[in-house]
């Protein structure tokens, strides 16, 4: 209430954020069990390029982190842009040692454990949008890019918004986790968090891979919702999302299964 009585609403827009450099001696420490191996950048083309130009010295759970790209891929032949310090920008290589026609599951693996993550350390309410986002309130807070190599396996690359001013973000349908709790975040403590659940969910999904369907559904906002799809070839359809088959692909009511494109959620 002002003084008039009139209620007033006050917008406070984020116009400052602390950035700090990811602490590698805490990452060490805690890492020690081997599982990942991570290896940290000031700067770099891309976590994904550093991987795929090197493949030969790079093993299963060898790990690039880097605080700023200068060329980050997004799907599709996107670009992923984020200021240094903002985010979590990180590649990874794994075997799957699932068939390869079930490899399409990973990227659904990744969003699942970021969902859940986010949800037990942050706040309630985030959810993954096929084939592989994370939103908040149906805005887009991470992203996931997953490239097959020929005999090497997957890389798995991962770019979360973490402490932006509203100013910085790349598109009105993208927020970042300091916005949507109203404080910046440890990206140190939130890394550590994030690769401790995709361990165990790759480590699940080894021996069964029912269960992470079953955690896929839960966190799902794109099945049940009515969606419009865009196809690589700019086709259209619209219809409901009823499943995913065990390809990861998305089944629509039409009938349609689709195996690539975006997503929109239309209610
Ligand atoms: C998407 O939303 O289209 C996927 C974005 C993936 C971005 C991450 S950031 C770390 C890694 N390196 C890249 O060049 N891309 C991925």
């Amino acid at each position: 209430m002002n003084v008039f009585g009139h209620e007033v609403t006050v917008l406070v827009k984020r116009v400052y954020v602390i950035r700090v450099p990811l602490d590698e001696q805490r990452i060490s420490e805690c890492l020690k069990d081997g599982y990942w191996r991570v290896k940290h950048l000031q700067e770099t083309n891309s976590t994904q390029a550093e991987i795929s130009d090197n493949l030969d010295n790079f093993n299963d759970g060898d790990l690039v982190i880097s605080e700023f790209q200068s060329a980050g891929r997004g799907r599709l032949a996107r670009t992923f842009i984020a200021p240094a310090q903002s985010s979590l920008l990180f590649s990874f290589l794994y075997k799957p040692k699932q068939e390869i026609s079930a490899w399409g599951w990973l990227s659904l693996l990744i969003g699942v454990s970021i969902t859940e993550t986010l949800n037990r350390e942050i706040n309630n309410g985030f959810s993954t949008k096929w084939p592989n986002d994370v939103l908040f309130d149906n805005k887009k807070v991470a992203g996931i890019l997953c490239e097959k190599t020929s005999r090497h396996g997957v890389i798995v690359g991962i770019g979360i918004n973490v402490n932006y001013q509203e100013s910085e973000l790349p598109v009105p349908t993208a927020t970042s986790l300091n916005l949507i709790i109203g404080k910046d975040l440890d990206r140190t403590s939130l890394f550590l968090h994030i690769l401790a659940d995709i361990k165990d969910n790759l480590t699940l999904w080894e021996s069964n891979t029912s269960l992470i369907r079953e955690k896929y559904m839960k966190s799902s906002s794109t099945l049940n919702s009515d969606v419009r799809v865009i196809l690589p070839n700019e086709k259209t359809i619209e219809s409901k999302a009823v499943d995913i088959d065990h390809d990861g692909a998305l089944i629509l009511d039409s009938g349609d299964v689709i195996s690539a494109g975006d997503v929109i959620h239309l209610r």
